[in-house]
């Protein structure tokens, strides 16, 4: 998941017993893309060396105002933050800072910072029912402040209740989920990718120059928002995207049984598969060999799977890839139409310009009933950010049109 793709985060660690658990925090941070820089209270050192946590966010620590050159650190370290997030805790700094006293770098920093500050506290079950916290808890306002947990479970002191630091991934997961970046959170998206073999005989057969870059890229960045992705693939030399359920296919007959299989299951389908239109009508069982003499091969239409998957389940937000040659805008509305579908990605398919098909790189237009978006030429993983963006707000809208017309 990247879904903190370069966003800087600073993460402030204090003397907690949980202080351990900082180590992985900061890993899955920079393993989500993001850019951390690490700032210990002076008792945090008692529970994790800033030594580990350098080697790990691959930045200095900062403990100290004064050990550094810096004079305002604290004023430029929060200009540089997108975030702010303190993990694990304490009671002392919670108050502390809920109080907006700042005594400290990481108190200093975050009286400096402008936006939401994440806390996720970690202490004893006693110091997180103390009425002094929980009155401060209740007082925060809730535009500068997020709390994260804290879970209920065992504590190192034998102690049993709500204290424990929620677990890495979990912090992730809301601060995710908080600042919009989950936002196909629950979604379940269907995308298929790649080109379709079509057989003429046991060594031979009819495809295209799809190399699936652009659907693997979008089920990435989809998974990445939090949805749940399936992708259908044709054969491709593409590594397999991780967290994401894949099936691998060949002909358009079995990418179409795939698909027919699952759609009822899905909320968006997107349909970034090069698909072959015609197939052999016949496949010979054996190569035909030069002394066979000429080979006529009769071409039959496939069956249409994006207008199919779109009649079967007419709920889905249906997303079409139109790759033309010429009249790209006029022949993708009429595609649109045609299949019945919401969404239509054409672009110019020309494998001399490096356009498209096989290229990191393509040059889209976006197009729905209500609209006709031209995208300029980008790499196909900033294009996959694009369109999934378009299909979140549409998908919303149609949600929305739906619930009200029951
Ligand atoms: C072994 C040990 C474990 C502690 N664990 C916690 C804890 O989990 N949560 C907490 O709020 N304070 C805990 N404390 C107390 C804090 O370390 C103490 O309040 C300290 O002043 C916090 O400073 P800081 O907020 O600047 O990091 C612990 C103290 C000790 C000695």
């Amino acid at each position: 998941m990247k879904n903190l793709h370069n966003k800087n985060i600073l993460l402030g660690i204090t003397g907690s017993i949980a202080a351990y658990k900082a180590a992985e925090l900061v890993s899955n941070l920079i393993k989500n893309g993001a850019n951390v820089k690490v700032i210990m209270t002076k008792a945090s050192t008692s529970f994790i060396t800033e030594k580990t946590l350098e080697c790990i966010s691959k930045n200095k620590v900062m403990i100290d105002e004064s050990e550094h050159d810096d004079s305002f650190l604290h004023l430029d370290l929060s200009k540089w933050a997108d975030i702010m997030l303190i993990a694990p805790c304490t009671a002392n700094t919670l108050n502390k800072i809920v109080s907006g006293l700042g005594d400290d770098l990481l108190s200093t920093s975050c009286l400096a910072f402008k936006n939401k500050i994440y806390l996720a506290p970690a202490m004893n079950p006693n110091m997180w029912n103390n009425t002094i916290l929980q009155k401060n808890l209740e007082n925060i306002s809730k535009d500068k402040f997020e709390i994260i947990g804290p879970d209920y479970g065992n504590h190192a002191c034998g102690d049993i209740g709500y204290g424990r630091m929620s677990s890495p991934q979990t912090i992730i997961d809301q601060l995710s989920k908080s600042l919009g970046y989950a936002a196909l959170d629950g979604i379940k998206i269907l995308v298929t990718a790649g080109p379709t073999r079509e057989p003429i005989d046991p060594v031979r057969f009819i495809s295209n120059y799809s190399s699936g870059k652009m659907g693997y890229a979008i089920a990435e960045h989809a998974r990445d928002l939090g949805a749940d992705v399936k992708l259908i693939s044709g054969p491709v030399k593409l590594d397999k995207p991780e967290r994401v359920s894949c099936k691998d296919v060949e002909t358009s007959t079995e990418m179409f049984e795939e698909v027919i299989n699952s759609i009822s299951n899905y909320d968006i389908f997107i349909s970034a598969a090069a698909i072959s239109d015609y197939r052999p009508s016949n496949t010979l069982n054996h190569k035909h060999k030069t002394e066979d003499g000429e080979l006529n091969i009769n071409l039959v239409r496939g069956r249409d799977i994006l207008k199919t998957a779109k009649i079967i389940n007419s709920e889905v937000f249906a997303v079409g890839f139109s790759a033309e040659t010429k009249n790209i805008r006029n022949n993708a509305k009429l595609k649109l139409k045609e299949k019945g579908i919401d969404m239509i990605i054409a672009n110019e398919a020309n494998h001399q310009k490096g356009l498209g098909f096989e290229s990191d790189h393509n040059e889209i237009i976006i197009i729905d009933e209500n609209e006709i978006i031209p995208v300029a030429m980008n790499t196909k993983k900033e294009l996959a950010k694009v369109i999934i963006n378009k299909i979140v707000s549409k998908f919303k809208c149609n949600i929305i049109k739906i619930k009200n017309a029951r």
